[in-house]
């Protein structure tokens, strides 16, 4: 049976779901963008997206996606031949290579797979051997949307420190910000690069980048950046226009004023919390499910797994079937698996993702998860029971998840 109606939900780990508050502020006529109106409203996104990061530095915000984020912050940083340490614990530390890498910049890459995350030995290892102190900064992924890792951060700032290594920290907040806990200054990461699309729930299109005093000398002694990527001006702007170097995004604007308004009344160490209550309580379905069949957590350590996204392991081709089957039967969209569509290899099949980031409650985690139980029965995929009655026990419980601090 087929059901069209019913609201759809998307459960993919971003765009994520908007709110119909964001959805109602973004409906209006446009506005006249030379109005000072616009001005204080950027002024004030600017301002709460620091607090969101725990940051008192320095904002600058483009319209682009996460991929444009990424962009600034090399182009404003380095320069052909520059040398950058990245570690990659999925996919999205690869992507981000590959874009300094078209930039000129030479990238080391430490793989650490897809279920694990980030050996501080081995980054030790490499930052000590570097004695000529040949990398400018360390690139690593928050949370990789692909894997469902969840990098510790604080430990990657305590490996630089012990090493002694001047090289630059830069984390990609792309899939954590605002669903795990990310305090910017007190980690002292040096940039970080988030987008509005996942845990700040509005539609997709604008990148920032987030970067403290030490990055802001060594971009003031770099040789020019473009106009646009340049984020001194777009930083600290004397002129409203140069918030984005041109036309705002006027109703992203909007939306992303609402979102904020959602984020700040909840208060961010609740949304936190949310996320981690309700992550537990997926990674406790998929436990039951595993208990007698074939499904798994891709990563199986609550203090390394995000509370933003899930990846899973079920075998192939049953990732794509169970995807279809609630995409066409019970209104859910899941996530494809692990990055791997694009290499054609069947394996890929084997996977699914579970997007719960931003706008989420108990009841759409439930539904989300009955709908996977109700494709497992119809399809004859073996599973263990008690999946949705250890879901219910954990929220009932308001369990969380043991992640790490940063
Ligand atoms: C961790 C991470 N980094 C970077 C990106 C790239 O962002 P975008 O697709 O907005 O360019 C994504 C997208 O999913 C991501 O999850």
């Amino acid at each position: 049976m087929r059901h069209s109606s019913g609201r759809h939900y998307t459960a993919i780990p971003g765009p994520s779901v908007i709110p119909d508050q964001v959805l109602q502020a973004m409906h209006r006529a446009g506005p006249n963008i030379y109005d000072p109106q616009q001005f204080e409203l950027m002024k004030g996104i600017q301002s709460d997206l620091k607090t969101v990061a725990g940051t008192r530095h320095q904002l600058a915000m483009y319209i682009a996606n996460g991929h444009g984020a990424w962009e600034a912050a090399v182009a404003n940083l380095f320069s052909a031949g520059d040398k950058v340490l990245v570690l990659a614990t999925g996919r999205f530390a690869h992507g981000w290579a590959a874009m300094a890498r078209s930039l000129g910049v030479e990238t080391e890459i430490i793989d650490f797979g897809l279920r694990s995350t980030i050996d501080q030995q081995a980054v030790h290892d490499a930052l000590k051997a570097d004695t000529a102190h040949e990398y400018r900064a360390v690139l690593a992924c928050h949370v990789d949307t692909a894997t469902s890792v969840l990098n510790d951060v604080q430990a990657l700032r305590n490996t630089l420190d012990d090493t002694d290594h001047p090289a630059l920290l830069m984390i990609d907040c792309i899939a954590s910000f605002g669903c795990d806990r990310f305090e910017m200054d007190q980690l002292r990461v040096d940039v970080m690069v988030a987008a509005c699309q996942k845990g700040l729930m509005t539609p997709p299109g604008m990148g920032f980048v987030f970067f403290n005093d030490k990055a802001a000398a060594i971009r003031a002694d770099k040789s020019p950046v473009s106009a646009y990527w340049d984020w001194t001006k777009r930083s600290q702007p004397d002129e409203f226009y140069q918030f984005f170097g041109g036309t705002s995004p006027t109703h992203l604007l909007f939306g992303l004023r609402a979102a904020l308004d959602m984020i700040l009344d909840e208060g961010i160490e609740n949304v936190w919390r949310r996320h981690a209550v309700l992550a537990a309580a997926i990674a406790q379905a998929i436990n039951a499910w595993g208990s007698a069949g074939p499904m798994e957590l891709n990563i199986q350590q609550a203090a390394h797994r995000s509370n933003a996204v899930t990846a899973i392991r079920v075998g192939a081709p049953d990732g794509t079937r169970i995807r279809d089957w609630v995409e066409t039967h019970a209104g859910v969209t899941l996530g494809i698996g692990l990055g791997m569509a694009e290499s054609n290899d069947p394996e890929w099949h084997g996977f699914y993702r579970i997007g719960h980031m931003g706008h989420l409650n108990h009841q759409m985690v439930l539904g989300m998860l009955g709908s996977i139980e109700t494709a497992l029965k119809a399809l004859n995929i073996d599973h263990g029971g008690g999946a949705l009655d250890a879901a219910t026990s954990a929220l009932a419980n308001d369990q969380v998840s043991g992640q790490v601090s940063g």
